[in-house]
């Protein structure tokens, strides 16, 4: 039978070793500490790809269903990379009577990618996500930590040439 070798070789090192220097401080019983160990992954590595939940998994000495469940169940978490800026669009009700799907479309058209997939250039991740409770501002859209209230699809081209223009030149 085929074992099942864990490949952490595409992996950057110096990231492995914060890992494991934050895993080793751990005193309490590992499953307690699971979500901020992942919490730490991911800060370290931008998302959390299979291979590093066995890695985790594995260091704490817990299933890798374990991880994995908790991984999949917890939306801050992602096993996808990652664009610099999380687009998310407001799908609820209020919203989507106003025209959120048009805003949505317009949004994966100019930034190139699916939603849910990072951007070929790195910069975007788009989402749609259930209402964010400010129905008032219908149609609401965040990008990472700011709020955009009252998005027409005519708004989001000046919204996203903003964004690219800013992602670039920080690059
Ligand atoms: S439905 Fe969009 S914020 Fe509530």
């Amino acid at each position: 039978m085929k074992k099942d070798v864990l490949d952490i070789t595409d992996l950057d090192e110096t990231r492995l070793v914060e890992l494991d220097n934050y895993i080793d401080k751990i005193t309490g019983d590992p499953e307690e500490e699971l979500i901020h160990v992942l919490h730490f992954a991911q800060q370290q590595f931008g998302y959390l790809p299979h291979n590093l939940q066995r890695y985790v998994a594995k260091r704490l000495d817990l299933p890798s269903a374990t991880v994995n469940g908790v991984v999949t169940f917890y939306s801050l978490f992602s096993e996808e990379p990652r664009g610099k800026y999380t687009i998310s669009v407001c799908m609820g009700t209020a919203c989507f009577v106003k025209g959120a799907d048009k805003v949505l479309e317009r949004i994966l058209e100019l930034t190139g990618s699916e939603k849910g997939k990072m951007s070929e250039d790195g910069l975007f991740t788009v989402e749609d996500v259930r209402c964010i409770g400010a129905c008032g501002l219908a149609p609401v859209l965040t990008i990472n930590e700011k709020v955009y209230g009252n998005v027409g699809v005519e708004d989001v081209d000046d919204i996203i040439r903003q964004y690219k223009r800013s992602g670039r030149r920080e690059d």
